[in-house]
């Protein structure tokens, strides 16, 4: 579960051709944030495509690292896929965007990929999320990281920021975990 906490931080991880066999895939269904939501502005991505991968622009709006700001994830279920969330008791306790990037971002070297998927490149001495627009293009869910076993609906993670301790705006990723359709070679 940790692995899958981790991911859902760092969000996305491009398709690949070479993933191990899961029993389930993870589809994007919605990705939304609250109204001027600081320090990320995510109103010119997309979800395109019966695919739905993410694709567009976000804004990072004022440099972030650890000294400005935090974040926490609460993790939400919804098996019956009727919009009634329930928080499951798993969740990233609030800590600086930097601390929770070095602690899990060994992850993001193969998911959204500097050149291919984004120009946002993070020097990890620094740690500095810099100010600025940048791209996202061709990001899907890959669960090649992810448990083996995962209950089959909608998934919410609910991203908190905070700036000097204030809340400051959420994020919200909301994913549908289904059966892997068998492929055609039938492995
Ligand atoms: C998108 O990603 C997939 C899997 O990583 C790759 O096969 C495909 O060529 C990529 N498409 C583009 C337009 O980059
Ligand atoms: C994020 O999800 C939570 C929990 O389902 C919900 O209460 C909140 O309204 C959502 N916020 C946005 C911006 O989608
Ligand atoms: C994907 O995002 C890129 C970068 O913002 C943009 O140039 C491109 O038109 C987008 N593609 C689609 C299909 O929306
Ligand atoms: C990364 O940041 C450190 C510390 O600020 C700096 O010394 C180094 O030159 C930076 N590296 C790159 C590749 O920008």
């Amino acid at each position: 579960m940790l692995k899958y906490i981790v991911i859902v931080l760092l969000t996305v991880i491009p398709k690949s051709l070479l993933q191990v066999t899961m029993s389930y895939e993870a589809i994007f269904v919605s990705v939304t944030s609250s109204e001027n939501a600081q320090p990320i502005d995510i109103s010119n991505l997309r979800l395109i495509g019966r695919q739905r991968i993410l694709n567009g622009t976000f804004e990072i709006l004022e440099d972030v690292d650890d000294t400005n700001y935090q974040l926490s994830v609460d993790i939400y279920s919804n098996a019956a896929r009727d919009g009634n969330y329930k928080l499951i008791p798993l969740r990233v306790s609030r800590q600086g965007i930097c601390t929770i990037f070095k602690k899990y971002g060994f992850y993001l070297k193969d998911c959204i990929k500097n050149g291919i998927n984004t120009d946002l490149h993070i020097n990890t001495t620094s740690c500095l999320f810099p100010k600025g627009r940048y791209y996202l293009k061709n990001v899907t869910l890959n669960v090649q990281n992810w448990p083996k076993i995962m209950q089959r609906g909608l998934c919410r993670h609910v991203g908190t920021f905070y700036k000097y301790d204030v809340p400051v705006g959420t994020l919200n990723v909301t994913s549908s975990i289904e059966d892997r359709a068998p492929n055609v070679f039938g492995m």
